[in-house]
């Protein structure tokens, strides 16, 4: 599409809508290698690594827009960072499935909330699009794109060409694996699960060398057919809260409903508590507790006296998908909003100990060092919104950081218009708890979008470094830093 029919489109998407709107009214554009200008202050030098990104590039195709934000095509931003300078590129995912729907040019399958077109029996069988949309997993020789309903894809780390799906050396294609593996920072070891429904719903469980190659696998059954997107390693423990949301099996035999709108919120089924010994994949404890739901932690640790502390951001209920769903239109309506909660339980008698928010404002997308993952954390940082108040269809202004001793807040307000990402830490080599903050920005007064670094200690002080890239990066969800070795 050329830039002018782009720009006609964005104005016509966005009418009436917030400015974030802009950043997803057209399918990204990819680019191969592309030097960054450097917009304003200057690269740290310890800074040497990759940033990458991942989330739905493209949300709509021939005029029809995706059902749901989860179902857009994933698109993997990297943003090389060396002696001073950036380069970065972006390409699509080259899934099986998008290859088909490429060369006829209309969307052909079902997804997380996506219906294929044509007949309902025609859908019997046939398994989700694989949309490799949500995270990345970076290994010596390979990134992963990660999306929880399926095996992972493979893509060359540098110019992002896709390999195709990676089995890890454990997982046949009915095992899925989820966009959260939690990587232990003195063994390298990976930790990781997929959620497998059917007669007998269960979680299995991964252990990987810092290869990836699974080497260890347990099954731990679930109280019914609900969904798990994320994980605690937590000391000696891998944490599974499972919400209180019921899969309706039959309409997805029958190919009547998505599996977006057949997950019904069910909260006199309480939400459970699953605690696993890491070493031997064997469970500890059940505990059934109040209803809510979480789609993200941001760590876990054991404390002094052997109890396990969980920080997770917390839902009321299940509308969060709904607002989800609704990012496609641009306009999302639907209440919902995510507070940062710690829980501390004691695993040995199966009692919850305590469960209380830790900040006010709405947040989402909470992330530590990777160097203290399963231990107690230094600082918890998120994306916030900058009042209590903020309209429902707006997205992220904020991000800040929260001490994890003190719980002091320090914040980071964006201008009118611009909104930040998920921000990834990358730990300082040379000093243990310094470390810098990468996020991309999307500014709607301009259609530009930025790579901005932080000093994590004081992000209250602005960008250290904005640099420019040469296309809109739709918003996306999750990513990771990997230092140069
Ligand atoms: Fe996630």
């Amino acid at each position: 599409m050329q830039t002018q029919d782009r720009d006609t489109q964005r104005d016509q998407f966005a009418q009436g809508k917030p400015l974030w709107a802009r950043a997803i009214a057209t399918p990204a554009t990819e680019f191969g290698p592309t030097a960054l200008p450097l917009l304003s202050g200057q690269i740290p030098e310890g800074l040497q690594g990759t940033l990458y990104r991942n989330g739905p590039g493209r949300l709509s195709r021939q005029g029809q827009t995706v059902d749901h934000w989860f179902d857009g095509d994933g698109g993997i931003l990297a943003v090389h960072v060396d002696d001073g300078g950036a380069t970065a590129c972006y390409r699509y995912v080259q899934t099986q499935e998008l290859q088909a729907e490429e060369a006829k040019d209309q969307f052909l399958y079902s997804g997380y909330g996506q219906m294929a077109p044509g007949p309902v029996w025609k859908r019997w069988g046939v398994p989700p699009k694989n949309v490799a949309n949500t995270s990345v997993l970076a290994l010596p020789d390979k990134l992963l794109a990660l999306w929880e309903g399926g095996n992972p894809h493979a893509l060359d780390p540098v110019t992002l060409e896709t390999q195709g799906l990676d089995p890890l050396s454990g997982l046949t294609p009915k095992l899925t694996y989820s966009a959260h593996p939690k990587r232990d920072p003195h063994t390298g070891n990976i930790y990781n699960f997929g959620v497998i429904f059917g007669p007998k719903t269960y979680i299995q469980i991964y252990c990987s060398h810092a290869s990836g190659d699974i080497y260890r696998q347990a099954s731990i059954p679930l109280p019914g057919l609900s969904m798990v997107h994320d994980f605690v390693l937590a000391g000696r423990y891998l944490i599974f809260i499972v919400p209180p949301l019921r899969l309706q099996m039959l309409p997805i035999l029958l190919g009547t409903k998505s599996l977006s709108d057949a997950l019904q919120w069910q909260p006199h089924q309480g939400t459970q508590i699953i605690v696993i010994d890491r070493d031997t994949f064997k469970e500890v404890t059940r505990i059934d507790t109040d209803p809510w739901f979480q789609w993200h932690f941001s760590n876990g640790h054991e404390d002094a006296a052997g109890n396990i502390v969980v920080d997770y951001v917390r839902y009321d209920d299940f509308q969060t998908n709904q607002w989800l769903k609704e990012v496609v239109t641009g306009y999302p309506q639907a209440p919902a909003t995510g507070k940062l909660w710690q829980l501390q339980i004691n695993p040995q008698s199966g009692q919850v100990l305590h469960n209380e928010p830790l900040f006010n404002f709405g947040c989402e997308f909470p992330v530590i060092s990777s160097l203290e993952t399963g231990q107690k954390t230094t600082a918890i940082y998120l994306n916030h919104h900058s009042h209590t108040q903020r309209p429902v269809e707006e997205m992220f202004d904020c991000i800040a950081r929260i001490d994890g001793k003190t719980s002091a807040v320090t914040s980071m307000a964006f201008p009118s218009g611009c909104y930040p990402m998920e921000a990834i830490y990358a730990p300082d080599p040379n000093t243990f708890d310094q470390g810098w903050l990468l996020t991309v920005v999307f500014d709607g007064n301009q259609d530009q979008s930025t790579v901005q670094i932080f000093s994590a200690n004081q992000l209250d002080a602005g960008p250290i470094a904005v640099l420019g890239l040469p296309e809109i990066i739709p918003f996306g969800f999750h990513g990771a830093w990997q230092a140069r070795a």
